[in-house]
């Protein structure tokens, strides 16, 4: 990109409204420009025109009224000003009202990141990069987990803050393929300047083929499909990693452990046991916590693999268990039991 006046304000355009944006930007800019220079201009010429000459003071022709000069600096501001008003308020309502068919994404910002949650045909995807199709608008819900932060994309001309306890909406459409940046624009404590990310611009093919390999928990290993699945689906609401009780028990040292029951009965946390537990929660709750269950089935929504993926976690974070930690799936790609 050439350096273009254009360009020594703002960064390069890259969705469908940067240019309107950037037209009212400039519109406001040359006016100010303009009227700074005249007053200045004027502020000179008088003082040195009604300068003082001379001793005589006295005779001067003074106008008390002129209206012809005051309808000039009535009218040419208000007509401004409206026309700021006018082209400012089509662009906010534009910025503001996502069209009907975009792609929806989830944001969520916290001390101090992104992350970035699509509802793909594969299944759950969650990243934390954002990649959106080109050409396509894109409608994204942004929360936050703790304090104020805000979602800006410069080259998108697209900022829109993000508040805990409310869903906020910003929309863009990318006009071209590439990488930008993304920042956060609200102050939010000691690592805020820390708090960035990217926006992925691919082909819709493109795009398709990044959710289909993301949505495959066996891209990764299993121990790393298991920590991305404990935070995918939640986990870490109810199950520290510490080993401090929360709504369920702690992960930590879980796998070999005997567990008391409810019912009175006694179990050693096996494969078998965590399976069963993440698809009929209320099969054996372990004495001391919630009955029914707090916990949802994870039945038919959680795949194969990340069973699997959970597991291996389980059994690389417990003093119980001293064998060896899989770095490879099975030629099944995880879909059998471990
Ligand atoms: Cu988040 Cu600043």
């Amino acid at each position: 990109m050439p350096v273009t006046l254009a360009s020594v304000w703002m960064p390069d355009q890259h969705s469908t409204f940067a240019a309107q944006v950037d037209w009212l930007f400039y519109f406001i800019y040359w006016i100010s420009v303009f009227f700074t220079a005249l007053i200045a201009f004027l502020v000179v010429l008088f003082a040195w025109k009604y300068r003082q000459r001379g001793t005589n003071r006295e005779g001067q022709h003074t106008h008390t009224h002129n209206t012809a000069l005051e309808m000039t600096w009535t009218l040419a501001p208000t007509v401004l000003v409206l026309a700021i008003f006018l082209f400012g308020f089509r662009g906010y309502m534009n910025m503001a009202t996502p069209p009907a068919n975009a792609y929806d994404v989830s944001v969520t910002g916290r001390k101090w990141s992104w992350s970035f949650t699509y509802n793909s045909p594969y299944g759950m995807v969650v990243s934390d990069e954002l990649h959106v199709p080109v050409g396509k608008p894109v409608r994204l819900v942004l929360e936050s987990q703790d304090v104020i932060h805000s979602f800006f994309v410069p080259q998108f001309r697209a900022k829109k803050d993000v508040v805990p306890g409310r869903y906020n909406t910003v929309w863009f459409e990318a006009t071209d393929t590439g990488h930008f940046d993304i920042y956060c624009a609200e102050y939010c404590g000691t690592r805020h300047s820390h708090m960035r990310s990217k926006v992925v611009v691919e082909t819709p093919q493109e795009h398709d083929a990044w959710l289909r390999a993301q949505a495959d928990p066996t891209r990764n290993p299993p121990l790393e499909a298991g920590k991305l699945a404990y935070t995918k689906y939640g986990c870490n609401a109810c199950h520290t990693l510490d080993g401090t009780p929360s709504t369920g028990p702690s992960f930590k040292d879980l796998f070999g452990r005997t567990e008391h029951l409810a019912d009175g009965t006694t179990v050693q946390v096996d494969e078998q046991y965590i399976h069963d537990s993440i698809m009929d929660p209320n099969k054996a709750i372990v004495a001391g916590f919630p009955s029914p269950s707090a916990m949802p089935t994870f039945q038919g929504r959680i795949h194969p693999a990340e069973v699997t993926g959970l597991i291996t976690y389980l059994k690389s974070i417990s003093q119980h268990y001293s064998g060896s930690i899989p770095t490879q799936w099975p030629a099944d790609g995880g879909e059998s039991a471990p």
